[in-house]
C-alpha cells in the first residue's frame, strides 16, 4: 500500500513537477536536491528525471574491496560500474569507499550517491559474542546497545547498510548458521529482532552513528533439510505463520529499512521467486515500505533451483516476485531492459523498486552527505565504551550449565588450564567476524585467569590436543599438569569456520580427540570445569558425566576471556540461560521446547536413549539460589478485551547478588488448531540483591498473548481455558467473550 501510494504520488508529482519545473527559473536546484522536501517528493521528482537504464542500474549491487569472507569465495574487486545502486564494501575504512563515491558523483548525470553495505552480524571491529550467545543474555536492551556500537563503527568506516539482524528461527544445530540467529523461539527472536533494528537504525538514519538494517533471510532458511546449508525447505503454512514469519513481522513493524530474501526453496518455490511471501505477505499484508535485496547470487541460483532456464528468466521471476535489488550476479543489469521492452515487466514495477531504494538513500542523508568522515582508527573503533559493552555482553551471554558441589566460583591453589581453547584467541571470535582481528582479542582464557587471580592462584597450561585429528602426543603433558593441580579447567570447542555459512556438520559432538583428552585427564581424579567455546548446541552426553561444572561461553568475542575469568572467579555471577535446546544426542534433532502435542505423550519415546534433551530451552544456573513464589493473578476469568497483570515473586535466597530472567509461557490445551505445548510470551531480567526479593509482572493482553494465527495468517482469539506458566508453576485462566 505504502509503495502504491508512492507510485501514485510519483504520477501526481510527475505531472505537478513538470508544471512546477516550468515555474522554476533555469539553474534553480532541482526539487529532489532540496532537503527541505519530503522523501516521497524527492523520490518522485528524481524518478521522473531518470532514464530506464539509470533506473535499472540502481537495482544492482556489486562488490568493492577485498572479500575476506571465507564463505563467499574471497575475491578482490575494484570494478567501477557507473550508475550502479550499491556495493558490498569489504574494506574497514572510508577512504576507498569515498574515492568510489566521488568518482560516481563526478559521472552520475543526476548525482545519485552509491549505497555501501556489509555483513555486520555481531560487531564491525569490536566483535561481540555471536547472536546465539547474545540471546542467552535475555537482555534486549544490551543487544540493542551492541548493535548501536556496531552501527557507529560501521557508519564511521564507510558502511551505511548492514545485512543484519539474522532472524531465522533455527532448531537444527547441524546447520552452521544457527550461530547467527537468536535460537529456537519465535517470540524471543522477535524481541531481539526489534532490539537489533532499533540499535542499528537509531532515531535518524542520517546520523553518523546509524545504519540501515536488513532482516534476513526471508524466510524459513533454518529448516534446510538435514541441517545442510542452501538445501530446500518444507515448511507447513501453519508453521510458516506461527514460527518463521513472526520475527520478520516484528522487524518490519520496528521499521527495518530492508529485507534480504533467502536462498532456500520454500515448498517448491525458491524464496527469491516467491511472490506470495515477498509481495503478498511482506509488501502488501505487512505494508513493508523498504526494499528487498536478494542474497548473494540468489537470483541466478534460480537456475540451479530449477525454476529458470537462464539469467533472463531468473531476472524476470525474481523481479516479478518482489526482489528489488540483485546482489552480485547482474541478472537485473543485463536483462531487465529487454524484459521491459518485451512488455513482460511494467515500468511501474521498475519505478516501485527504484523508488524504494532511492527513498533509503534520501533517508540515510547520502544526497546531502555522500562521504563518510575519514576519521583515524582510534576515533571510531574499539573505543573504551565499545569494549566495556562487549565485556558486559559476554558476561551476560555465558551460561552456567552445571555446577555440582558448588565447584565454581574457583577456590583452589593450583589450576590446570587444558585444551585447544585454553590459550587460543582466534576462535573466540566466531563466524562472520566482519573486521574483527585476532590481535583485538584481549587475551585467552589462560591469560585472563592469571590477570584475574594474580598471585592468589597458580595456573598451569597445556593444550593437550588440537581441535580435531588424532594426535594424542599432548595428552601426557596435560596429564602431568593435571597431577599437579587441584582443579582442571578443560577448554574445548569449535573453530570459527565450523559454524556460520556453508558450515554444516553431521554431528553436534565435539571431535573425538577432544572427548578423548577429557576422558584421559579425568583419570587423574581431580574436579573438572568444562568450558565450551562453540557456535551451535553440542552433543555432550559422553562428557557431561565427567565434569563437575560446565560453562557455555559460546564464541564470546574480543572480551570473552575477561568475562569468563570474571565468572570463574565469582566477580560476575552468571545469568545466561539457553535460547536453544541442547539435545542429549544428535539423533534427537530437531528437538525444541515448543512442539505441538503428541498423539500419545507417554509413548513413542526412543527405545535406545532418553527422549528428553540434556539441557532444555531456558536452562541456566546461578551462583545463588532464586526461589520462586506462587503465580498470582487478580482474577481467573477475563474477557477478550480485558488485560490481566500477573505476578510472581522471586527471592534471592543465596549469598551472591545476581540477575534472574523470568520466562512467561502460555498454553492453550484445546483450540481449533493444535498449538505448541507451551509458547513463550514474555520475559524479563532483573537484578536481585542477595537476601531480597523482586516481583516480576506479566501484563497479559488476550489479543496479543492468547491468540493464534492460522495457516492463512489470520489471527484468532478463542474463549476457553488457558494456562500461564513460569518454571514449574502453572495457573489456569478462563477467557470469555
Ligand atoms: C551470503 C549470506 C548473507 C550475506 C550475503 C552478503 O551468502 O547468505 O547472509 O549477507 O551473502 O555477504
Amino acid at each position: 500500500m505504502k509503495t502504491l501510494f508512492r507510485i501514485c504520488s510519483i504520477v501526481l508529482f510527475f505531472g505537478l513537477s513538470f508544471l512546477l519545473d516550468c515555474a522554476y527559473p533555469a539553474g534553480e536546484i532541482p526539487l529532489y536536491k532540496d532537503a527541505g522536501r519530503t522523501v516521497d517528493e524527492r523520490v518522485a521528482d528524481l524518478l521522473s528525471r531518470m532514464t530506464l537504464e539509470e533506473k535499472i542500474l540502481q537495482l544492482n549491487q556489486y562488490i568493492l574491496g577485498e572479500n575476506s569472507n571465507v564463505n563467499n569465495i574471497g575475491e578482490v574487486s575494484d570494478t567501477f560500474i557507473p550508475g550502479i545502486g550499491s556495493y558490498i564494501y569489504f574494506n574497514d575504512n572510508a577512504v576507498l569507499r569515498n574515492s568510489l563515491q566521488r568518482r560516481e558523483l563526478e559521472v552520475s548525470r543526476l548525482g545519485i550517491p552509491l549505497l555501501f553495505g556489509f555483513d555486520v552480524i555481531h560487531g564491525f571491529r569490536t566483535i561481540f559474542p555471536i547472536p546465539l550467545a547474545q540471546a542467552c543474555s535475555w537482555n534486549p536492551e544490551l543487544v540493542g546497545q551492541a548493535c548501536a556500537v556496531a552501527a557507529q563503527e560501521a557508519r564511521m568506516s564507510g558502511v551505511e547498510w548492514v545485512f543484519s539482524p539474522m532472524i531465522d528461527v533455527a532448531r537444527d544445530g547441524r546447520w552452521g548458521r544457527v550461530a547467527e540467529g537468536y535460537g529456537e523461539d519465535p517470540y524471543a527472536t522477535s524481541v531481539f529482532a526489534v532490539a537489533a533494528v532499533g540499535g542499528y537504525q537509531g532515531s535518524d538514519l542520517s546520523s553518523p552513528r546509524s545504519v540501515a538494517a536488513c532482516l534476513k533471510h526471508f524466510v524459513g532458511y533454518g529448516l534446510s533439510q538435514g541441517g545442510r546449508d542452501y538445501e530446500a525447505t518444507d515448511v507447513s503454512p501453519q508453521a510458516l505463520w506461527d514460527t518463521y514469519l513472526p520475527p520478520y513481522e516484528a522487524g518490519v513493524c520496528a521499521g527495518a529499512a530492508t529485507v534480504m530474501s533467502a536462498f532456500n526453496d520454500i515448498n517448491g518455490t525458491p524464496a527469491a521467486a516467491n511472490h506470495y511471501l515477498l509481495t503478498e505477505v511482506l509488501k502488501e499484508k505487512w505494508d513493508f515500505g523498504g526494499f528487498v535485496v536478494a542474497d548473494w547470487n540468489a537470483v541466478e541460483q534460480l537456475i540451479s533451483q530449477g525454476v529458470a532456464a537462464d539469467k533472463k528468466e531468473a531476472a524476470y521471476k525474481a523481479f516479478a516476485a518482489g526482489v528489488d535489488m540483485d546482489m552480485k550476479d547482474f541478472c537485473y543489469k543485463d536483462h531487465l531492459g529487454a524484459l521491459v521492452a518485451e512488455g513482460k515487466i511494467p515500468v511501474a514495477r521498475i519505478d516501485e523498486a527504484v523508488a524504494n531504494i532511492l527513498a533509503l538513500k534520501f533517508r540515510l542523508g547520502l544526497f546531502e552527505q555522500p562521504y563518510a568522515v575519514e576519521l583515524p582508527e582510534d576515533e571510531r573503533i574499539l573505543l573504551p565504551y565499545n569494549k566495556e559493552l562487549a565485556t558486559k555482553m559476554a558476561e551476560e551471554s555465558m551460561v552456567l550449565l552445571k555446577n555440582d558441589n558448588g565447584l565454581l566460583p574457583l577456590c583452589a591453589k593450583t589450576v590446570a588450564v587444558i585444551g585447544p581453547m585454553a590459550d587460543n584467541q582466534e576462535h573466540m571470535l566466531g563466524s562472520w567476524t566482519a573486521h574483527g582481528r585476532v590481535e583485538d582479542v584481549e587475551g585467552s582464557i589462560y591469560d585472563n585467569l592469571q590477570k584475574e587471580f594474580g598471585k592468589k592462584m597458580d595456573f598451569l597450561y597445556a593444550a593437550g590436543c588440537g581441535f580435531d585429528g588424532d594426535d594424542r602426543s599432548g595428552f601426557a603433558e596435560a596429564r602431568a599438569i593435571a597431577e599437579q593441580a587441584d582443579v582442571l579447567i578443560l577448554c574445548l570447542g569449535e573453530k570459527n569456520a565450523w559454524s556460520g555459512e556453508n558450515a554444516s556438520r553431521s554431528t553436534l559432538a565435539l571431535p573425538a580427540i577432544q572427548e578423548a583428552l577429557l576422558q584421559d585427564v579425568k583419570k587423574v581424579g581431580k574436579p573438572i570445569v568444562l568450558v565450551l567455546f562453540n557456535g551451535r548446541p553440542l552433543e555432550l552426553c559422553r562428557i557431561e558425566p565427567l565434569c563437575d561444572a560446565i560453562v557455555e561461553v559460546w564464541q564470546p568475542g574480543i572480551m570473552g576471556g575477561k568475562a569468563l575469568a570474571g565468572i570463574l572467579s565469582g566477580r560476575i555471577n552468571p545469568s545466561g540461560k539457553l535460547s536453544i535446546t541442547f539435545p542429549l544426542t544428535t539423533g534427537q534433532v530437531p528437538i525444541y521446547y515448543n512442539t505441538r502435542q503428541s498423539a500419545r505423550p507417554f509413548q513413542g519415546k526412543y527405545q535406545d536413549i532418553p527422549t528428553e534433551p540434556l539441557y532444555a530451552f531456558g536452562h541456566g544456573l546461578s551462583y545463588t539460589t532464586f526461589e520462586y513464589g506462587d503465580l498470582y493473578l487478580p482474577k481467573d476469568t477475563i474477557r477478550k478485551n480485558e488485560k490481566l497483570r500477573l505476578e510472581i515473586q522471586v527471592t534471592n535466597a543465596g549469598n551472591f547478588d545476581g540477575k534472574e530472567t523470568v520466562h512467561w509461557f502460555v498454553s492453550d490445551p484445546t483450540c481449533s488448531i493444535s498449538r505448541p505445548v507451551k509458547e513463550l510470551k514474555f520475559f524479563e531480567k532483573q537484578f536481585i540483591e542477595a537476601g531480597t526479593c523482586r516481583t516480576f509482572y506479566f501484563e497479559l493482553i488476550p489479543e496479543r498473548d492468547l491468540s493464534f494465527v492460522n495457516a492463512q495468517g489470520e489471527r484468532f482469539l478463542e474463549t476457553g481455558t488457558y494456562y500461564v506458566m513460569v518454571k514449574d508453576k502453572k495457573i489456569k485462566l478462563e477467557l470469555i467473550d
